[in-house]
């Protein structure tokens, strides 16, 4: 049951599938006969026209090689639009001189469901000559033709009554055959000379041109002219075939004939091929940039792009349609096209790697800083600066580009004093302070702590008259350290250069040598913590606008464990105004500074440099010279005469005496500074002679011994003093 239900539901879809397919040819259909092509609808064996009408079945004579439609009119050619060409043979009857009938032949043609198309002419040609031509169908029509001359016309060409008479053709669609008859109208003897034959024949309008007196003697000899039948498909207009219609698939279309009846298929535009075939013979896009019958019309073929259904007149890529001449060339916008891309893609590239050279240099940088900011001691800085005891600390840690910035770059025109030590530059911070900034020397990694503990304690220093630590950058290799701007240069200056105005009146050295012997006993007693300033000379005193003494280059100092009333240090300070015993022992402790008070005492007094050259040999050093001028009582020789004035000698001999003092060989004998600071102003205030006493209390205050100067900043005047200390340098190695 089951299996013959399939069979059944298969047969049919078989059925189904074979009607859907008949209605297209085989493929191995013969496509032509002789010259002339044979395409579908039209077929000339089985299975290979249009099955539903025989009048698509051709017969080819193969020994003749001609086609023929309905087996006698032979085929010239067939369009795809509709009408078929064929020959059509003439139809004549001839007479004797008599006016008796001499031999007539009457073609007819068979039309299937072909059709007379209008294009043909019913052409009869003879004198007083009549002929009919008739349609054979559901209705039998003629129609006729009537020529009447007594003497052989003269006008060629026309066929207008004269010899010739030519008619429209109007064929009802459903006549199967048509026939012509030509006849005379009466007994016409008289035109035997010149017309023994009456013709009459269908010809395509425009392939019979009337010669009058060749054709109306004999026109058998031409015999056949062409015919147009007009075909087409069904009986249905395209709307009622619908999808029925054997139009191929895609890219055909359906267009209702022009007879009465049926339709016709056509390629779409841009499309060639059988527009009644679905195959690969179907309607295929012409490519009319190579097709030599539909042509492009870009006028420069190069420009020629074809696309399905049509072409454009399209250059390459990159490539601009010049309208003017319509070719082909270069776009100019798109050579700045590349050029731009190609620059902008190359700087992309740059800035790219620019940016991570930039990033990469960056973070070396920034990796640098860091390794110099430990090494600097810049944690334990930051440590301590949180830890108790600093509250009074204000120091300000300044980063490596601050620095940079606020001097310009290291500029060296903002170099304000270079020495053996390091070098001191103008900064402008960015609140348009002035600052001097200051390269410290490390000598190793082991004095960090030191050097950080100077930093902290010499921050909270807050003197008149010393210059005032900011605070510090670590960052760099070596650090900085950031001081109070003092403007007026240095005493050293002042005393022997001569840059600066009118010299230094007696009032002022008075003022000045107090200033610095108050400032030495502030810092040897009376700071936080007791330091020894090591480097006391003219050249690191700065005066301010008003001349007031500013106490400079404390050098980093070293803490000093608090038991050790002396320190043992590698010997550092100027020649000329280095302690003799520190230079010799290497102990140091606060009466150093005091011997170099002395030496810028005498310096004060006497004008002259505490080293020169050009004094006589035992004279050179400052303090020999004064010494001895007083042994040999002609102090008069060596005081600076710009500072006698009359009635200040006492004072000025009182001065020498606490300079000499000062300056006595042991440390033990030398008085205190707040003694001498305390001498100094007694002389400035009561102007009277005071009697010093040569006693001194050699004791020494415990806390003045708590810690140390290191004079490790560069000398802020560039006087030649600091090369000497590379001969006072020696290491005294620690010999507890
Ligand atoms: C085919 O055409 C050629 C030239 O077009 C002609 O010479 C030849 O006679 C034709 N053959 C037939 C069978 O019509
Ligand atoms: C087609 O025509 C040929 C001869 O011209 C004939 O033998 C054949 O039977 C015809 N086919 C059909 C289906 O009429
Ligand atoms: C083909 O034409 C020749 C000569 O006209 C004729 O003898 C022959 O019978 C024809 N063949 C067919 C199949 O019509
Ligand atoms: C037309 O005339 C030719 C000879 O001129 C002849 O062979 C042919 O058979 C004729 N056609 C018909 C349909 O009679
Ligand atoms: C058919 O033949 C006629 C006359 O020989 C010619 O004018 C016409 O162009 C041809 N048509 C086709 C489609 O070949
Ligand atoms: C009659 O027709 C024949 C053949 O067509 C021709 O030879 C003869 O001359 C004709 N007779 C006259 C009187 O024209
Ligand atoms: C048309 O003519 C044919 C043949 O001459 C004839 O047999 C037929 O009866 C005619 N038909 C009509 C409707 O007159
Ligand atoms: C035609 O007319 C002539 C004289 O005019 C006559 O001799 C002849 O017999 C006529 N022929 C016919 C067929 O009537
Ligand atoms: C016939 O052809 C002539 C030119 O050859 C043209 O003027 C005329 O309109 C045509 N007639 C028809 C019905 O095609
Ligand atoms: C034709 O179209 C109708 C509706 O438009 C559809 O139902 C039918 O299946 C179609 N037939 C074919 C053979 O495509
Ligand atoms: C028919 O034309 C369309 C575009 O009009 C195209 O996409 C399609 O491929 C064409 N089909 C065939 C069979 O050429
Ligand atoms: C080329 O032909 C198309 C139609 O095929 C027409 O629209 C277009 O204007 C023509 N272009 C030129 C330049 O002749």
């Amino acid at each position: 049951m089951k299996v013959e239900r399939l069979i059944l539901v298969v047969t049919f879809f078989y059925f189904a599938y074979t009607q859907l397919v008949n209605g297209q040819p085989r493929n191995d259909c013969k496509t032509s006969c002789g010259n002339v092509t044979v395409e579908y609808p039209f077929g000339i064996s089985h299975d290979c026209y249009y099955a539903d009408d025989p009048s698509f079945n051709l017969t080819c004579n193969e020994t003749e090689q001609k086609l023929f439609f309905r087996r006698n009119l032979e085929v010239i050619n067939i369009s795809h639009s509709g009408e078929l060409r064929g020959w059509n043979n003439i139809s004549y009857a001839c007479y004797d001189s008599q006016g008796n009938p001499n031999g007539s032949c009457y073609y007819e043609y068979t039309l299937g469901s072909l059709s007379l198309s209008h294009k043909n002419k019913f052409n009869v040609v003879g004198c007083n000559a009549i002929a009919l031509l008739s349609t054979f169908g559901p209705q039998n029509y003629s129609t006729g033709c009537l020529s009447t001359c007594n003497s052989p016309p003269v006008a060629n060409g026309d066929c207008n009554g004269a010899g010739c008479c030519r008619t429209d053709v109007s064929d009802p669609y459903d006549s199967y055959k048509f026939e012509t008859r030509p006849s005379r109208l009466q007994n016409m003897t008289s035109v035997y000379d010149f017309n023994p034959c009456t013709y009459a024949f269908l010809a395509e309008n425009g392939t019979f041109n009337f010669n009058a007196l060749e054709d109306l003697k004999n026109l058998r000899h031409v015999s056949k002219f062409p015919l147009v039948l007009d075909w087409s498909i069904g009986h249905q207009t395209c709307e009622q075939a619908g999808n029925t219609s054997i139009c191929g698939m895609e890219n055909s279309t359906c267009f209702n004939s022009a007879r009465e009846t049926g339709y016709n298929c056509k390629c779409l535009e841009g499309f060639e091929g059988n527009p009644y075939l679905s195959n690969e013979h179907g309607c295929q896009d012409i490519d009319e940039c190579t097709s030599t019958i539909h042509k492009h019309n870009c006028s420069d073929p190069r420009t020629c792009r074809n696309k399905v259904g049509g072409f454009d007149c399209k250059c390459r890529s990159g490539y601009l349609l010049d309208t003017t001449n319509m070719s082909c060339k270069l776009r100019d916008f798109e050579w700045a096209t590349i050029l731009l891309g190609t620059t902008i893609g190359f700087l992309s590239i740059l800035l790219v790697v620019s940016f991570v050279q930039h990033r990469m240099k960056h973070r070396k940088i920034a990796e640098l800083r860091q390794k110099f900011f430990e090494q600097n001691g810049g944690g334990m800085l930051i440590q301590r600066l949180s830890g108790p005891g600093t509250s009074n600390a204000n120091v300000k840690i300044f980063t490596e580009k601050g620095m940079k910035t606020s001097t310009n770059g290291y500029d060296k025109s903002r170099i304000l004093g270079q020495g053996g030590q390091g070098t001191v530059y103008k900064g402008i911070l960015p609140d348009n302070s002035i600052v001097a900034i200051k390269k410290a020397r490390l000598g190793d990694n082991s004095q960090v702590e030191q050097f950080i503990n100077e930093v902290l304690v010499l921050s909270q220093i807050n003197h008149r008259n010393v210059v005032k630590l900011l605070g510090c950058c670590l960052e760099t290799e070596v650090p900085l350290l950031v001081y109070e701007f003092i403007n007026s240069g240095t005493l050293f200056d002042h005393l022997h250069g001569s840059l600066f105005g009118p010299s230094l009146t007696w009032e002022h050295r008075l003022r000045i040598a107090v200033e610095i012997a108050g400032t030495l006993a502030y810092l040897h007693s009376s700071a936080s913590i007791p330091i020894i300033h090591r480097d006391v000379k003219t050249a690191n005193i700065l005066l301010d606008e008003n001349l007031t003494a500013k106490v400079a280059d404390f050098g980093a100092s070293r803490l000093i464990p608090m038991d050790k009333e002396q320190l043992t240090t590698m010997v550092q300070g100027t020649l000329g105004y280095l302690d003799p015993e520190y230079y010799n022992t290497g102990l140091l402790n606060e009466k150093s500074d005091v011997y170099s008070f002395g030496v810028v005492l005498m310096e004060l007094l006497s004008g002259q440099k505490a080293l020169c050259f050009e004094r006589p040999l035992q004279s050179k050093h400052l303090v020999h010279y004064i010494a001895s001028a007083m042994k040999e009582n002609r102090l008069h020789e060596v005081i600076d005469e710009k500072v006698i004035n009359g009635n200040n000698w006492k004072e000025i001999e009182e001065a020498v005496r606490v300079a000499m003092e000062c300056t006595r060989v042991t440390g033990e004998e030398r008085p205190l500074m707040t003694e001498v600071a305390a001498k100094l102003e007694g002389l400035r205030v009561t102007k009277t002679k005071h009697q010093w006493s040569d006693q001194y209390p050699g004791e020494v205050t415990e806390n003045l011994v708590g810690v140390e100067i290191l004079s490790a900043q560069g000398d802020t005047s560039s006087t030649g003093y600091d090369s000497i200390k590379n001969v006072a340098s020696m290491h005294m190695e620690a010999g507890r």
